[in-house]
């Protein structure tokens, strides 16, 4: 069969996360991509790879939460033939197969600490050893990863280590649940009809627009993947019938005897939060990067201390912090004044922080990781 690269649907979402796959796809940048199980995440990942520079170069998918943690580092780095028991030949592993073309790293929150290591030195260098080699192998892997889980709780519990995921989600991608797509719902629903009426040969007499109400209305637990499924079994069980909402709930029924069917769309208020998660956590990333920047400047080049852009000698390079520009200045003046700048970063990212949650402090207080107490304290010092 061939596989899925095109991806059905006209919401807005869906276009707009399109549009980012494209842009993403013509560099080499790793991604990460987030969404509920069947949403579609392998079908982005390869729809990015069918896009790049790399597309007639493999595309090797790895489930890291399907292969038991002992086997997964030597899948994915290969090992030496005699380097465990069992290993009566020397193998290539994932990485040095996706070597030019794509890897992708499904659940990648599954992925054991001891592999991660490897793991991150692989993102940054491309090296990595097979399994009892001390011979280094480079690979120029494309790296795009995905996952189902709330993977800043998996930070939070340690077990995820942090470097390693603000690594990977250079890019994130979030593939918003089939029950929040709209009128895709119909269009996907059709595509699959057309693909099942060819497979099984059956035509398919259609749904009462109660029954495609319905499907709207549903909320697919199971995402893409329960609906191509439900389809299939429509067309196989119910052949030669009109489907009526009483035929559709029977076979809803069955397939989620525990879940919720309707779509309540109060759940979606969790998600806001998570985007809020997200952007602040961001937030704070770039502001200790800025912070790691500086201060390897201040001890790099203690005879060039760095200034506020509103000196007025500007003769060395131009930093860029995306904070706006710091330049270099041969004054040998002191480090307060750069001291001064880390305030107003600080100040900066509060001020962007109340402005994501809407002033709300309780959740401002929460996403940066301080006190309210603190919050309070800060807004006060800064004036904001
Ligand atoms: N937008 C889409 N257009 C067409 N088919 C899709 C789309 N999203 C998912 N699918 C199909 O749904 C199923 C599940 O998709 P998959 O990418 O494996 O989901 P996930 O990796 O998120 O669990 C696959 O059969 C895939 O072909
Ligand atoms: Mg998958």
């Amino acid at each position: 069969m061939k596989r899925e690269t095109n991806i059905i649907g006209q919401s807005v979402l869906i276009s707009q996360l399109k549009q980012l796959a494209l842009q993403v796809a013509e560099t080499d940048i790793t991604v990460l991509i987030i969404g509920e199980t069947g949403s579609g995440k392998e079908v982005l990942a390869r729809y990015i790879h069918a896009n790049s520079l790399r597309a007639d170069k493999s595309f090797i998918p790895v489930n890291c939460g399907a292969i038991p943690a002992g086997i997964l580092e030597s899948e994915l780095f290969g090992h030496e033939k005699g380097a465990f028991t069992g290993a009566v030949q020397s193998r290539k592993g994932y990485f040095e197969s996706a070597d030019r073309g794509t890897i992708f790293l499904d659940e990648i929150g599954e992925m054991p600490l001891e592999t991660q290591v490897k793991f991150l030195r692989v993102i940054e260098t491309g090296e990595f050893q097979r399994v009892g080699s001390s011979e280094t192998i480079y690979s120029d892997a494309r790296i795009i990863a995905a996952t189902n889980k709330n993977m800043y709780q998996a930070v939070a519990e340690k077990n995820f280590r942090e470097d390693l995921f603000y690594r990977l989600r250079s890019v994130e991608l979030q593939i918003p649940p089939l029950r929040e797509r709209g009128q895709d719902i119909l269009l996907l629903a059709e595509k699959f009809v057309h693909e099942f009426e060819r497979k099984h040969t059956i035509v398919f007499e259609g749904f009462s627009p109660e029954a495609g109400e319905m499907l709207m209305r549903y909320a697919w637990p199971g995402n893409v993947r329960e609906l191509r499924n439900l389809i299939e079994s429509l067309l196989v069980l119910e052949k030669g019938k009109y489907i009526t909402p009483e035929i559709l709930e029977k076979h809803l029924v069955q397939r989620n005897r525990y879940k919720s069917l309707v779509h309540d769309p109060s759940k979606s208020e969790k998600n806001e939060l998570q985007v809020i998660y997200s952007s602040i956590i961001q937030l704070r990333q770039e502001v200790s990067d800025i912070r790691q920047l500086l201060q390897h400047l201040i001890q790099t080049r203690p005879h060039v201390p760095l200034l506020l852009p509103d000196t007025s000698v500007i003769s060395g390079p131009v930093v860029n912090t995306g904070l706006g520009s710091v330049s270099e200045e041969k004054n040998l003046s002191n480090e307060a004044e750069v001291l001064l700048s880390l305030d107003d970063i600080e100040k900066k990212s509060i001020a962007d922080a109340l402005k994501i949650c809407n002033g709300n402090k309780r959740k401002t207080a929460k996403a940066l990781g301080i006190t309210e107490r603190t919050l309070y304290r800060k807004i006060k010092s800064y004036g904001l």
